[in-house]
């Protein structure tokens, strides 16, 4: 057992460090052995768990309910389709009652939903509630949530490429086919393969299914090396090495536009498998998907099943073992005393405040015409901002935070403009904390007067954590805390990211100026 994950939830693959993935991995292992054998008990009545499956599973759902009667769980399966959520109850009402059906168990909800970032939102809550009402707090597994990540599968995945690299965790090197830009099981790669000291990805999907910018610099930062294709036929006719690992994915139809859907033949011709391309494969190349395959044009053709290329059966029998481990680690023990998780608390806005002499000779005019210690001179240093998209988020600001911008002297300077705009402004915290989080990477300073002579600089450090500020939403129209998913208890929250910018809490959408709307 892997006593340091119990309790905790697995919404995305780096909940898990990478040494936890290797010694789930382990674990899987011995369980896989043991069971093969007839040698593991069911012995764990003390916990249950919840199979919420809101969007349509074989493989996951009933890989998870083996898996938790294999442990002895209790296990309740959610009845989505004649459940009160058909009355518009929201899920965290929903979990929230379910959790007081099971008081004295350590509750494992595994949730699959097109609603991203559920069961993070869900985890914090319900973390909250059983804390306050003194029930056990429940944990949460992601079993696919939209387009955002699979990282059950993506635990599987990787087990089996190390049972097929014998353990090594050298080096790999994998193509990935087909539905990269809405394929969540791709996404995940982008932190699951990271187990790998060096990780070569071949891309190989036409543009329009390419794999979207933020899992393209995710995998750049994780180190990996990035080779891109239009076709599995551009592919085989490049003269650099055909990968042993190849990764099918299905066409996600049910997540496409129409303007996607248009081109569904040529994605399948860019992205099918025929049997004439199997003598390119290098010597102990595994085929694998996550299935479904599609039954009318499959992505790899059937006769591939009986070859020894065939590895995604072996895959999704593996879904077994490594989500038994998975579950026997994380499930909370309801016999032994709970330990609050004690999370430092965010850094709230650090706002430095100077005395200055360098004004800004317009709005020191301007000052000492009307002098109201209301007005102020913002400055922002933009990076490689064009005028038109300063104007967009001087709006937004003005819209958003009341404040009266002259907009008509706001000054632009060539590219890395530094752009002046005198504003009268009521120096609330509230008012700071949402203009030093818009312009958050620029150079922004707000200047005002004190008093008749005496000019000050307010600079800021941004705030970890953004909530509650007008305007907040995420651009992501999928996410658990956008207005279409109907969540509406589940309010926005920003993170500041290493580095820059800003991402969701939930549904890790990164963001900067878009996640306010006016
Ligand atoms: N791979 C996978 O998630 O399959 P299901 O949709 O059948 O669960």
């Amino acid at each position: 057992m892997l006593s340091n994950m119990e309790g905790r939830s697995v919404c995305v693959v780096s909940d898990l460090s990478i040494p936890e993935q290797l010694s789930l991995y382990r674990r899987a292992s011995e369980i896989k052995d043991q069971i093969q054998k007839g040698e593991f008990p069911p012995n764990d009545s003390s916990k249950c768990a919840y199979l919420m499956f809101l969007e349509d599973s074989t493989r996951t759902k009933e890989s998870f309910r083996n898996a938790a009667e294999t442990l002895g769980f209790r296990v309740n399966i959610f009845d989505a389709t004649h459940s009160s959520i058909s009355k518009s109850e929201t899920l965290n009402d929903t979990v929230r009652m379910l959790c007081g059906y099971t008081p004295s168990m350590g509750s494992v909800f595994v949730i699959r939903s097109k609603t991203e970032g559920l069961c993070r939102s869900l985890a914090d809550s319900m973390s909250e509630y059983a804390n306050r009402v003194g029930l056990i707090p429940p944990t949460f597994i992601n079993a696919g949530d939209g387009r955002h990540e699979h990282p059950t599968q993506e635990f599987l995945d990787e087990f089996t490429f190390l049972e097929q690299l014998g353990n090594r965790t050298d080096e790999i090197h994998i193509a990935l086919v087909g539905d990269l830009l809405l394929g969540r099981t791709i996404h995940s790669k982008a932190d699951g393969l990271r187990i790998f000291n060096k990780v070569t990805v071949d891309l190989i999907a036409p543009l329009e299914l390419q794999l979207p910018d933020q899992y393209v610099n995710k995998m750049k930062k994780n180190g990996f090396k990035l080779n891109f294709f239009g076709s599995l036929d551009e592919y085989f006719g490049q003269p650099g090495q055909v990968a042993p690992i190849l990764y099918f994915t299905r066409l996600q139809l049910e997540r496409m536009d129409k303007s996607l859907l248009e081109k569904e033949s040529q994605f399948r011709s860019a992205t099918t498998l025929r049997m004439d391309m199997l003598k390119k494969l290098p010597q102990g190349a595994k085929i694998y998907h996550p299935l479904p395959r599609h039954g009318d044009t499959p992505e790899i053709p059937f006769e591939v099943d009986k070859t020894v290329f065939n590895g995604y059966d072996e895959q999704s029998r593996n879904g077994y073992f490594v989500r038994t481990a998975l579950m026997q680690s994380v499930a909370a023990d309801p016999k032994k005393p709970r330990i609050s998780e004690i999370r430092p608390a965010p850094r709230t806005l650090q706002i430095d405040e100077q005395e200055t002499t360098n004004v800004n000779p317009m709005f020191k005019h301007l000052a000492s015409s009307n002098p109201n210690h209301n007005e102020a001179w913002i400055e922002i240093r933009l990076p490689s901002g064009k005028p038109s998209d300063v104007r967009k988020a001087i709006t937004k600001m003005r819209v958003l935070s009341n404040t009266d911008i002259l907009d008509g002297s706001c000054q632009v300077v060539g590219t890395r403009g530094s752009h002046t705009i005198p504003c009268a402004l009521t120096k609330d915290e509230n008012w700071l904390n949402f203009f030093f989080t818009l312009f958050a990477d620029c150079d922004a300073k707000i200047i005002y007067q004190k008093s008749p002579n005496v000019f000050v600089r307010v600079t800021a450090e941004p705030p970890e954590i953004v909530r509650g500020l007008k305007g907040l939403c995420c651009p992501n129209t999928a996410c658990v805390s956008h207005p279409d998913m109907k969540q509406r208890d589940v309010q926005p929250v920003f993170e500041r990211m290493n580095g820059t910018g800003y991402k969701c809490r939930y549904c890790d959408r990164e963001s900067r100026g878009d996640m306010f709307t006016i």
